[in-house]
């Protein structure tokens, strides 16, 4: 460590100096904060000493160099993998903190670990904060989303970082304080959840135009970027045009055609899908999304059944531009019904967990640097603007006369698609959830019959209160 170092101390520290840890210190540093990373990787820290020229930042990889360049009271920034790392990495600090102290886990942590890692160091007298960081490697560099949840005062602390690094919307930064506990952990899953479900969504689309019409990946690419001038305009939809243009080196073929058919995840989605199903919330699309990661990875098994279960691929005959706009229009509902879901999460989880969450602030800063940026958010956000408290999105009049307006278009996708035997159940259970959601009356009273019937679970009745019961059997021949 030279003199010059020693004598400095650090606005901030950040451990974990991975391509995501690394990119975060070259922000800040381009914003003009002072940054020490650490990592135990010598690597890593020669990588960021390489690119860190004329900033005020430096790299080391000795925990007591690092600490002793920190300024007082600390704000360490970590940022390593989900999970035991975290743990692993808060162990090797604490005996080199002091109280009052700050940490901050910018990781895609598990929120229930979040809270339970908030009792411990708010115990050691050490301020913690939950903060979700979207927009992948590139938005870390220049600009991602930030959902920070912990102490206010904590997050007052650091504001002005997170404000400067995070991404901009009209001037806007991305980033405003969630709320208390893992509010952030939660908000970034949730986004994560959705995230799935458009992810699902936009590949069965792909599907149907691949094996459904027969196009080509010229054609795809040209039509997903034709789509995200339009009102699919996206992140998640550019890019998947970009991936239909892009050359397989080794080859020279396309590359989407040299990629093994099997989705990995490191569990964000799942997480969301359990956190849905405890708080009785239903996201179908999202839970439908992992579990169509999980299918991909039976491939063996897909081969089997294929033969067992041949069918010769139908395919689409009919106007196929007229189609190709429909089911554009039909994508475009299932991604407001899955964003209506992944919200109506978020709306129970506040109230249940006491995050108080403003869900227009949520969707204000997921208008930019996060991988579910779409035009779509202007309305989202506007929806909550109208009405706070609003449940469900599809509750909101403009957005419910998009959803008229496009509904039918979904409903002819769907249909087609059972006909072509392409496999499309992200888009068939957004319908079914809408249909159902729509539903005045549904065949849930056969449900309770049926408890009741085996169960004597009782049921209640539309012309009185309280609890029947019925002996379904009496009176029966046996
Ligand atoms: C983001 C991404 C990011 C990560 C996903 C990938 O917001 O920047 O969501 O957090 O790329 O978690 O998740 P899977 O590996 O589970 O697909």
């Amino acid at each position: 460590m030279s003199n010059k170092q020693s004598q400095q101390r650090y606005a901030i520290g950040m451990v974990g100096l991975g391509v995501m840890g690394r990119n975060l210190v070259l922000n800040m540093g381009d914003h003009g904060f002072s940054v020490v990373g650490y990592d135990k990787e010598p690597s890593q820290v020669e990588a960021l000493r390489k690119e860190s020229a004329d900033r005020d930042i430096c790299g080391t990889e000795n925990i007591n160099d690092f600490i002793a360049m920190l300024r007082p009271p600390r704000a360490v920034i970590i940022l390593v993998p989900a999970g035991a790392p975290v743990d692993s990495v808060i162990k090797d600090l604490l005996p080199y903190l002091d109280k009052g102290d700050l940490i901050i886990d910018a990781g895609n942590s598990y929120f229930k670990d979040t809270d339970m890692r908030t009792r411990h160091l708010t115990a050691k007298g050490i301020q913690f904060l939950g903060v979700g960081v979207s927009g992948g490697a590139k938005g870390a560099r220049y600009g991602p989303s930030i959902m920070p949840g912990g102490p206010k005062d904590a997050y007052e602390r650091v504001r002005p970082v997170f404000e400067a690094t995070a991404a901009k919307v009209n001037g806007d930064p991305c980033v405003t304080y969630l709320g208390s506990g893992s509010a952030g952990h939660f908000v970034k899953m949730v986004h994560n959840g959705i995230e799935y479900g458009v992810m699902q969504l936009i590949a069965e689309t792909y599907d149907l135009m691949k094996r459904g019409w027969g196009l080509n990946d010229d054609e795809m690419h040209e039509i997903y970027a034709l789509w995200d001038k339009g009102e699919l305009n996206g992140y998640l939809v550019e890019i998947t045009s970009h991936i239909f243009s892009k050359q397989d080196e080794k080859t020279g073929k396309r590359l989407i055609s040299e990629i093994l058919d099997v989705a990995k995840q490191k569990g964000t989605g799942m997480w969301t899908s359990q956190s849905a199903m405890e708080l009785q919330v239903p996201i179908p699309t999202i839970d439908l999304a992992v579990a169509m990661r999980d299918l991909s990875v039976f491939a063996t098994e897909r081969e089997l059944a294929s033969v067992i279960y041949q069918r010769s691929q139908r395919r689409f005959v009919g106007n196929r531009n007229l189609f190709q706009e429909q089911l554009g229009r039909a994508l475009f509902a299932a991604i407001i019904i899955t964003y209506a879901q992944g919200m109506a999460l978020l709306a129970v989880a506040s109230e249940k967990y006491q995050y108080r969450l403003d869900l227009e602030a949520v969707t204000r800063i997921w208008r930019g640097g996060c991988i579910i940026r779409a035009a779509l958010l202007e309305d989202i956000c506007a929806a909550f603007r109208a009405k706070h408290n609003l449940p469900n999105l599809l509750l909101d009049p403009n957005l419910s006369r998009k959803l008229m307006e496009h509904q039918e278009d979904l409903r002819q996708v769907v249909c087609q698609a059972a006909e072509l035997g392409v496999p499309t159940p992200g888009l068939m259970v957004s319908l079914g959830y809408f249909d159902a959601y729509r539903s005045i009356w549904l065949p849930a009273n056969l449900i309770q019959a049926q408890r009741d019937y085996f169960g004597a679970h009782t049921y209640e009745r539309n012309d009185a209160k309280g609890a029947f019961h019925t002996d379904w059997e009496k009176g029966e021949e046996t």
